[in-house]
């Protein structure tokens, strides 16, 4: 499973990518609107942090100006990938991309048909929002269990990014079900490091070593 964070802190994703355990980043308006940065600016900025890919979404809401936007948008490094939102004029958008060779990320994706459209229109990822399908009293993991499923039994090669992702316990039942990835805010990604058995053996192990006086090095 690759593990994507979702943020636009800059300051969090290198520190998160000096462990080796982001393969991508995944933004969105409201993430990019709170760091305060020149939108192409920032993405620039991550693109040059994380080689995987990177999540730029487009903020038009027809066609003609989501091309243009992915137009300008795909300039900034080779490894952006155009994020458009699940509906009519996105999908398109989606289709017309992929079919030149962009990664494109469908995003805001809420049941299982829309995730077939995405996958129809070529999108390399879907991201179903789960933490968002949960407020509402829905089951999101019971969603990326039905997109699994129906992804494997067509072979489609469009990825289940699971987004909205709020706990460890999500990571888990996505990886469970065999998500391919998870994108994550940075706390949750810290989290899945810890547990407290480690720490208290740990603790021990230094102080049995510390007793003997001894030291590798
Ligand atoms: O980037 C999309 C998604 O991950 C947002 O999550 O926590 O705002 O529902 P959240």
């Amino acid at each position: 499973m690759k593990f994507f964070v979702d943020t636009a802190d800059l300051n969090e994703i290198k520190d998160l990518a000096a462990t080796g355990m982001v393969d991508g980043v995944t933004t969105n308006p409201s993430l990019a609107a709170k760091s305060g940065k020149k939108f192409v600016d920032l993405i620039a900025e991550i693109c040059a942090v994380v080689p995987g890919p990177v999540s730029a979404e487009v903020t038009a809401l027809d066609h003609a100006t989501m091309m243009k936007e992915a137009a300008v948008l795909k300039k900034i490094a080779k490894n952006v990938t155009i994020k458009v939102p699940l509906t009519p004029d996105g999908l398109k958008t989606c289709k017309a991309l992929s079919s030149e060779g962009t990664m494109v990320n469908v995003t805001l994706c809420f049941s299982a048909n829309q995730a077939l459209l995405a996958a129809k229109a070529g999108a390399a990822f879907i991201s179903p929002f789960v933490g968002r399908l949960d407020d509402i009293g829905y089951d999101g993991l019971e969603l990326i269990a039905d997109i699994c499923q129906i992804y494997n039994n067509y072979e489609f090669k469009t990825e289940v990014l699971v987004a909205s992702i709020r706990h460890p316990v999500h990571v888990l039942q996505a990886a469970k079900l065999g998500a391919h990835v998870g994108t994550m805010p940075p706390s949750t990604l810290r989290a899945l490091f810890n547990h407290p058995l480690t720490d208290k053996g740990l603790k021990a192990f230094m102080d049995d070593w510390a007793k003997t006086g001894q030291s590798i090095i």
